[in-house]
């Protein structure tokens, strides 16, 4: 494993000459963001050695390497799910590269079922922590030494200073945003009304099918991460939180333009 993460760095190390420090991971909600960065080298994944590609149609993904706001950036376009039915480690393997390469700081965004019944459509939510509702642990099987310790303490899992530093961008540009904790689940089914009752009751804010496994493997290997949740519906009550497909648009819209201001500002400090 450790030969194969060196091997897949190597190679994209040949293929461009930035070295950025900033990784992110363009889920559902970042596409506008996508927008704004200067690429200077797309690699699609099925050149990359030992990358799996999204078994979604059209989607199978791509690597970019270019600059936001002046920013060297890594940015994955599109991403793994487990759902798809690859294993944990090949859906982390692109953090271990990361790391490797010399990734300090990983951004992540999700589109989420929100579980907060004071949450609407549309909402940010910072996430804070994570409920690891997966089948299998990214990190079971032997322990990449040169990546971090066997047991790794996940406390700041979801690294406070960023969210303080995004609270502090958000109140000067009167972005409004929520915090909570998101809960990870294998899909790809959504929630059963009983299943979005128990994931509030045992503490989760959102619940969705990614996140949980990429942030587990790069805070193991001491890469500093930010979560961001974009609630797409909320389950827990779909009477009272009926909203109409129009109004769920706009508010993921209007929720995409100011992540893309979040973002942009976050990143001068990472
Ligand atoms: N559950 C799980 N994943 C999701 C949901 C949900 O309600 N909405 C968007 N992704």
């Amino acid at each position: 494993m450790w030969q194969k993460i060196n091997n897949t760095c190597d190679f994209l190390k040949s293929r461009t000459a930035l070295r950025p420090k900033v990784a992110i991971i363009l889920g559902t909600g970042l596409g506008d963001l996508a927008k704004n960065i200067e690429v200077a080298d797309k690699i699609p994944y099925s050149e990359i050695p030992n990358f799996k590609t999204s078994t979604v149609a059209g989607h199978q993904g791509c690597l970019l390497f270019g600059y936001l706001e002046g920013v060297q950036v890594m940015a994955m376009q599109g991403r793994l799910h487990y759902y798809e039915g690859y294993s944990m480690s090949e859906i982390t393997f692109p953090e271990r590269v990361m790391k490797v390469f010399g990734i300090e700081t990983l951004i992540v965004s999700n589109a989420a079922g929100g579980l907060n019944p004071e949450f609407v459509p549309g909402d940010i939510m910072f996430i804070t922590d994570h409920l690891n509702m997966f089948p299998e642990h990214p990190l079971r099987g032997p322990n990449i030494e040169e990546l971090g310790t066997r047991f790794p303490d996940m406390g700041d899992a979801y690294n406070k200073k960023l969210i303080a530093k995004a609270e502090e961008i958000a109140a000067k540009h009167n972005i409004p945003y929520k915090k909570g904790v998101y809960v990870g689940t294998q899909g790809p089914s959504f929630e059963t009304l009983a299943e979005y009752r128990y994931f509030h009751k045992i503490g989760g804010d959102t619940v969705g099918m990614s996140t949980v496994p990429e942030v587990i493997v790069a805070h193991h290997a001491g890469i500093k991460c930010f979560g961001i949740s974009i609630v797409a519906n909320v389950g827990l009550d779909a009477n009272i939180n009926e909203v109409s497909h129009d109004e769920v648009q706009e508010n993921t819209k209007k929720a995409q333009a100011n992540l893309s201001v979040l973002i942009k500002d976050l990143i001068k400090f990472c």
